[in-house]
């Protein structure tokens, strides 16, 4: 571990542009299960159905109706949700991100923990659980503005259907998210792979993107992704352990290294 934490370090104190692609490794140590692998949500339930956006839109007030009795099979997930803080392995990103080490984040979670950590430069690829989202002109609003006694809440702007922000299966990434993700990716000279499986598209793209246009990949995850063999420094542990270390090491090194400037 120390040889790959002196590697990792030395390759992230020499780029200049670093980007973190996120998974939902990087949580469990904050009591949120995964969705695959050991004690994963969709290894204990099944991969679910990829036509989770198509049943939303055929009849979104039944959709409404199902999640809000909290007895749909995820209830107990998005419990989870709510009662989980941000460890150790977010605060590290977030400190990189005030060092100027790090530039953005690319995190496919949907649990809010990167901001509550302090991050700041974060792209939610696949939404964020805490905003509703209008499927007619796509704005976006904070949850807690919306008592849910009209079923399906409406939107502000254009009086149209509005659907939890989150990404469901089967529904396109929204463009916004999309354009940032692939501006970020296309950018970085460096981009680190964090607690994911590598396996979900489009976000599983964006490291080979990166590594085509040069960038050098360092992964943090306790096990063997399909990415693994691509990666120039490989942190096998939980990302709360590995993540404050290589942050420690890289505060003694600090100082920028002609870094681009934040856009
Ligand atoms: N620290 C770092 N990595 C960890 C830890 C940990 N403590 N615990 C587990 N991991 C790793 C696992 O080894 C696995 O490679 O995190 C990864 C989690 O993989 P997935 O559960 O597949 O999560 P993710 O890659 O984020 O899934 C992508 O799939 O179901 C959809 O929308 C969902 O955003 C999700 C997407």
């Amino acid at each position: 571990m120390e040889q790959a934490l002196e590697q990792a370090s030395r390759i992230i104190a020499a780029a200049k542009y670093t980007v973190a692609l996120v998974g939902a490794g990087i949580s469990v140590e904050s009591g949120i299960p995964p969705f695959r692998g050991p004690g994963g949500l969709w290894t204990k339930l099944g991969e679910p159905a990829m036509d989770g956006y198509q049943k939303f839109i055929a009849d979104p007030a039944a959709w409404w109706t199902e999640r809000l009795s909290g007895q749909d099979e995820l209830s107990e997930f998005l419990k989870t949700l709510d009662d989980a803080k941000p460890n150790a392995a977010h605060y590290a990103l977030a400190e990189m991100e005030q060092l100027g080490l790090l530039h953005h984040v690319i995190t496919q979670n949907i649990d809010n923990l990167h901001q509550e950590a302090g991050g700041r430069e974060i792209t939610e690829i696949h939404g964020n659980r805490l905003k509703l989202r209008c499927v007619a002109c796509g704005a976006r609003f904070p949850l807690r503005e919306f008592a849910l006694e009209e079923i399906p809440p409406r939107c502000h702007e254009c009086h149209g259907v509005l659907k939890t922000d989150t990404v469901l299966f089967g529904e396109p990434i929204p463009r916004d998210a999309l354009w940032s993700c692939d501006y970020h990716t296309r950018r970085c000279d460096c981009m680190l792979l964090i607690g994911t499986s590598a396996t979900v598209y489009p976000a599983a793209e964006f490291p080979i993107i990166a590594a085509r246009g040069g960038a050098r990949l360092v992964e943090v995850n306790p096990l063997e992704t399909p990415l693994s063999e691509l990666c120039q420094a490989v942190l096998r542990g939980p990302a709360a352990e590995v993540l404050p270390k290589l942050v420690e090491r890289l505060r003694e090194g600090a100082g920028p290294a002609g870094r681009e400037e934040k856009p």
